[in-house]
């Protein structure tokens, strides 16, 4: 007999003994008789990797198969055997499993990347800070140092409530209203939504980002770049580099734009030579935009412990769904809202 006939049977025989047990031990001498250490089915399994390569596929799923139907009819007749108990006993054990237990889901990879950069962040000694949605323009962009003639502030780029109110773009704002309600030292991080008026493969019209603000007297450019240092290795893996471009923020002066080293090449290169596709040979992932905290920015909540001639700061904000579409291959945005299982459910094992 050929071993996936043998592991047919083996299924049968198992399924059927299982469904004829009448009380809970019957069922547990059946596990350990089906699925127990010594048992042909797992004894099998373990066989697998010494099979010629070609047989090692099939045995394999068949084999995975049939230990995943025999679980299954030891879960059913498991949570019918308790529902029987619990008819006999006229009582309920709300300690039982329902019958059948249902799957518990998981969380969205989103929240799941989220949390992992508040890990890291809240291991560093910042604390969570939060804002509204629906914002003031006037914490939005004025109390960031961004002119009425910045393009962001644009119609055609921000959602408009009113003249006064908008989506907010950006978790900047919660900078302002982290000063607002806290004298320095201050140390936050605020994650949540964000809205523009865009939609493509890279691009969503609500996305997340966390926003990072340290404000202490004497924090430097260098404050950042160890902070920034530590996350992307705690993120991206621990032999990570970072690599600060110049840029430009209306709310940080100097403003940086940040690499991470790829994680997945040696310096732009696969070991085959040929380029890699995840930072397109550059060897350099771009992750977030940071710089030192504007004076403007400092002098707009001054009367709040706030003087530009005592403290110095930085900030950063990054994209939760670019972090995660980095660290996981993930190549269209629209994927994490479409709420397709098959796409999230590869995300489900943590
Ligand atoms: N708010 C910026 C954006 O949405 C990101 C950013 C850049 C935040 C630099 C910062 C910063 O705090 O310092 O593109």
């Amino acid at each position: 007999m050929s071993a996936s006939d043998r592991i047919s049977e083996v299924q049968d025989e198992a399924v059927a003994a299982i469904e004829a047990a009448d009380d809970p031990e019957a069922l547990e001498r059946l596990r350990i008789q089906y699925l127990g250490r010594k048992a042909e089915l797992p004894q099998l399994l373990r066989t697998i990797p010494q099979l010629e390569p070609a047989e090692r596929a099939a045995i394999g799923a068949a084999g995975n198969a049939a230990r995943g139907q025999i679980e299954r009819a030891l879960e059913l007749k498991e949570a019918d055997l308790a529902a029987g108990e619990i008819a006999a006993d006229d009582a309920i054990d709300v300690s039982l499993p329902g019958a059948p237990s249902l799957p518990v889901g998981h969380v969205h990879l989103i929240t799941q990347t989220r949390r992992d950069i508040e890990d890291v962040f809240l291991g560093l000694g910042f604390q969570v800070a939060e804002g509204p949605e629906v914002e003031l323009v006037e914490y939005t962009f004025d109390a960031l140092n961004t002119d009425v003639t910045h393009p962001s502030r644009a119609r055609t780029d921000t959602f408009y409530i009113d003249d006064d109110t908008v989506l907010r773009v950006h978790t900047s704002p919660v900078q302002v209203r982290a000063m607002i309600a806290q004298p320095p030292p201050i140390y936050v991080i605020a994650p949540g939504r964000v809205y523009r008026p865009d939609n493509d493969a890279t691009h969503t019209p609500q996305f997340h980002q966390v926003e990072g603000l340290a404000v202490d007297e004497g924090v430097t450019l260098a404050d950042l770049k160890g902070t920034l240092l530590a996350f992307a290795r705690a993120i991206f893996g621990p032999d990570r580099d970072v690599l600060l471009r110049p840029h430009f923020f209306p709310f940080t002066e100097p403003s940086v734009e940040v690499d991470v080293s790829c994680f997945n090449c040696d310096a732009g290169y696969m070991r085959d030579g040929s380029r890699c596709p995840l930072c397109k040979g550059s060897g350099w992932l771009e992750v977030l935009g940071a710089g030192m905290v504007d004076p403007n920015v400092f002098d707009y909540v001054r009367e709040y412990g706030y003087d530009p001639d005592k403290v110095t700061g930085f900030a950063f904000g990054m994209g939760v769904e670019r972090i995660a579409m980095l660290r996981h291959g993930v190549p269209d945005l629209r994927l994490y809202f479409d709420g397709d299982l098959r796409f999230l459910r590869q995300f489900g094992a943590r």
